[in-house]
């Protein structure tokens, strides 16, 4: 990868990376896109990271979908597809680990408590490896990219990180690598947390701007479902990811349910103009 990557971005100005741990959906395609239309060079990594995968969690059986996933880069022009071998990235003696502390800790960090040090663990990895001008993550998972933005403002890394829209489909159920772990029912009963965030983001647009007020209302969509564990549904500042009171300037509704076994996250983002 170091290699071709001094070949052919000596000047380090033209890369553009999508890291994923493929099984590509429409969600993943949208970030190739967006790179593919500004960056000169488009690197699309694909790795399942053991790293960031809890003991309970579904490593084993994650999606694995190569040759799909190959035929799809091919199809958006991607100049290069970048398959790390697991004992190459993570060596027997393999013994360091990146971690950002607060931003990390809190809603996925509480749930899951080693994920975002195995993710920014090997996206440190892929940026030195791939030395990207740009790199581009989903808004799906918003505290993922709002880690990885500060990691890289931490670290000195000379990486834009650029946030693209989630993708859904047309009843507005995010696009998932994981979507396919539940029944159709489940998935309907699922689609109830975005629908929960649009309650939540209409309150807004009505003029609330109490967070506990806000809340209430998403939890109220929740509530009203059988079967569903929420994990937590919060109004919180877009930048921090702390709680908020007082909603203004721009707020991030987050939220995280589970059914049958499956975890689901989703966001939306509201601006607040006065
Ligand atoms: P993965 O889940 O494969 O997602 C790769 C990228 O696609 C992430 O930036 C994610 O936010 C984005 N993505 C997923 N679903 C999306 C959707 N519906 N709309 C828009 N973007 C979407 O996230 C990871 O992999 C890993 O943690 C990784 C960053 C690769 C590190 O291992």
């Amino acid at each position: 990868m170091q290699v071709w990557r001094r070949r052919h971005d000596p000047l380090g100005t033209s890369i553009g990376l999508v890291p994923t741990m493929g099984a590509l959906h429409a969600g993943h395609r949208s970030l190739i896109q967006r790179a593919r239309r500004t960056c000169q060079t488009v690197v699309v990594s694909l790795f399942v990271n053991p790293l960031q995968f809890g003991p309970a969690e579904d490593y084993g059986r994650y999606p694995r979908a190569q040759s799909q996933d190959l035929a799809c880069c091919r199809e958006e022009n991607v100049d290069l597809v970048f398959i790390p071998n697991l004992n190459t990235l993570y060596p027997q003696d393999f013994q360091t680990t990146v971690a950002v502390s607060t931003l990390a800790q809190r809603w996925e960090g509480e749930q899951r408590p080693e994920h975002f040090q195995g993710v920014t663990t090997v996206v440190t990895k892929l940026l030195n490896l791939v030395r990207p001008a740009r790199a581009f993550f989903g808004q799906k998972d918003y505290q993922q990219f709002c880690v990885i933005r500060q990691l890289v403002k931490d670290l000195d890394v000379d990486t834009r990180v650029i946030l693209c829209p989630t993708i859904r489909e047309s009843d507005g159920f995010a696009l998932s690598s994981r979507n396919d772990y539940v029944t159709k029912s489940q998935r309907q009963r699922a689609l109830s947390l975005y629908q929960a965030l649009s309650a939540g983001k209409a309150a807004i647009a009505g003029g609330l701007r109490r967070a506990d007020l806000v809340e209430k209302n998403m939890a109220k969509v929740l509530d009203a479902r059988h079967g569903l564990a929420v994990d937590y549904l919060a109004c919180c500042d877009a930048r921090t990811l702390e709680p908020l009171s007082r909603l203004r300037g721009t707020v991030v509704l987050l939220g995280a349910i589970r059914i049958g076994g499956v975890r689901f996250i989703d966001n939306l983002i509201v601006r607040i103009r006065r």
